[in-house]
Order: C-alpha cells, then sequence, then structure tokens
C-alpha cells in the first residue's frame, strides 16, 4: 500500500509529513517520551493528544499578542498544520527559577529564584547530548547572527512573560521551559518565529502551592503519572473539560 503522505522527519516525540501546500507541514505528536538524551525511554497513554491541544493553546494565545509563530490550525486529535520553518539548531531556554542543571552547575537549591530572567542556548544534537553554547560559538559557527540572536533573545522574552502571565493564572509557576526558531521567508527578507512546541514536556511547571511539579520532570524523575500531570495542566487552562462525564460522540472540525 503506498504511503497516504511523505513522511519528512521522525524525531523523539512527533513526526513530520508533507503538508497539503508548499511551505506547510503536518506535525504528529506521538506518545512517546524520552529523557536523559534518550537513554530513558516510556510510551505515555494519551500525551500526544494533550501536547497536540497545549500547543495549538500557547501558540494561538502568542499569536493574538503578536508573536510570531509556526502553528496554523488543528487538524485532529495528534496532528497539526504548522509553516514548514528552518529550524535554527538551538534549543533557546529560558529560566525563571533554578531547576535541573542550572541548579546542578551553580550549586543552587532548586526553586532558588533567578535575579532575572536568563536565556542560554545548547547547541541541537543529540550524539552530542545537546550541549550549552556561548553566544561566542553560535556566531562563530554560523547558526544565527548577532541580529537572530537579538531578535531571537527578544521574541523568548515575550514569550516567558505571555506563559508566566497565563500559568500564574491557574496557579502554575513557570520554573523555566525551552523553545525552538525557524526561519521564514518573505522573497529576500527573512523572519524568524516560534516553532517546535509548546508543552509540558518543554516547560518546568509547579504548582504554586504545593511545588508539585506538572510537567515531565515527572517521568525523569518517576513521580507519578505523568497523563495525570499533563491532564492536570490542559483543565486548569480549560483546554479540556473539567467534567469528564461520558459526552455524546460529536463530529469535530
Ligand atoms: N515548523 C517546523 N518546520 C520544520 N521543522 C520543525 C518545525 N517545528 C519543529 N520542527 C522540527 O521537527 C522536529 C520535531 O520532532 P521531535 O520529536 O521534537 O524531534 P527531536 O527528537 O529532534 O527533538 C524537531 O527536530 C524540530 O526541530
Ligand atoms: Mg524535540
Amino acid at each position: 500500500m503506498a504511503p497516504r503522505r511523505k513522511k519528512i522527519y521522525e524525531g523523539k516525540a512527533k513526526i513530520l509529513y508533507e503538508g497539503p501546500e508548499p511551505g506547510t507541514l503536518v506535525q504528529y505528536f506521538k506518545d512517546d517520551a524520552t529523557a536523559f538524551n534518550a537513554q530513558k525511554k516510556a510510551t505515555i497513554e494519551g500525551k500526544g493528544v494533550l501536547n497536540n491541544r497545549l500547543s495549538e493553546y500557547f501558540m494561538t494565545g502568542l499569536a493574538n499578542i503578536g508573536v510570531p509563530n509556526h502553528f496554523i490550525k488543528r487538524l485532529n486529535m495528534r496532528e497539526q498544520l504548522i509553516r514548514q520553518v528552518e529550524i535554527v539548531p538551538l534549543e533557546v531556554i529560558v529560566r525563571n527559577f533554578a531547576a535541573g542543571s542550572i541548579a546542578k552547575r551553580l550549586g543552587l537549591e532548586e526553586g532558588t529564584p533567578l535575579p532575572r530572567p536568563i536565556v542560554e542556548y545548547s547547541y541541537k544534537n543529540d550524539e552530542l547530548g545537546d550541549p550549552l553554547v556561548p553566544e561566542e560559538y553560535i556566531i562563530a559557527f554560523g547558526w544565527a547572527n548577532q541580529q537572530d540572536l537579538d531578535d531571537i533573545v527578544a521574541l523568548a522574552l515575550r514569550v516567558n512573560d505571555f506563559l508566566t502571565g497565563v500559568f500564574y493564572g491557574v496557579g502554575i509557576k513557570l520554573i523555566d521551559f525551552k523553545i525552538e526558531i525557524g526561519r521564514i521567508w518573505d522573497g529576500d527578507f527573512m523572519r524568524l518565529i516560534v516553532a517546535d512546541e509548546i508543552s509540558p514536556d518543554s516547560c518546568r511547571l509547579w504548582d504554586v502551592k504545593t511545588g508539585q511539579k506538572l510537567d515531565k520532570d515527572v517521568f525523569r524523575r518517576d513521580l507519578g503519572s505523568l497523563t495525570d500531570a499533563y491532564t492536570e495542566v490542559a483543565k486548569r487552562l480549560g483546554v479540556l473539560p473539567t467534567n469528564t462525564q461520558p459526552i455524546k460522540p460529536t463530529l469535530i472540525n
């Protein structure tokens, strides 16, 4: 049987297919979870559905406040139509409180407020384990130039302010998050936009009152059900109905 459409790339959490029009892709969210550079793996029932919805929610909100991103529309439970970009090979990380690698590197207790939001970069390379890189490397190796980096920092900080506010409104503290940035061209004019995904896979989220983790650290550190944590985030944001009574099947789209 001929494949329904061409697979462009299969990563750890998502699959990209050729889109219906040039310059578009279909992004399929898998249930696979990986951590520690894919040394730890599992399939988490329902994760892809939740992340597809949540990424749609954040990208739509960002577009509404003028932060350009790749999201076009959700197609179904697991897929969304996106603009194809040329990915800048960096993970752009924004940190508000110490956790993970910065806590380890600087000997800070997790949850320590940082003096201001810190933007850092790691080079997207699985074999190398996405190493932290300074701006000097990024510019020297031509992954981005100084103007790009200024634009990337401005985008990252706008995303941070938006997400911090949205999460704070539902009793969740945004500890840190990671985004990816892509290039699109309007003729000769290049623009940088937010790409990939924004979801509890790419954020650290702590309940404001209890400090309970509601993000991928639940999987990394074996703290319970990841689906329950992501479902809680989605419910608080009103992305999923809080009423879980069975409802009559309805056609969507
Ligand atoms: N709009 C886009 N256009 C092209 N590539 C994208 C876009 N958004 C995300 N990507 C890339 O698609 C892949 C998403 O799949 P994922 O499972 O996250 O991969 P990985 O294992 O490489 O992190 C990533 O490599 C990401 O850089
Ligand atoms: Mg990824």
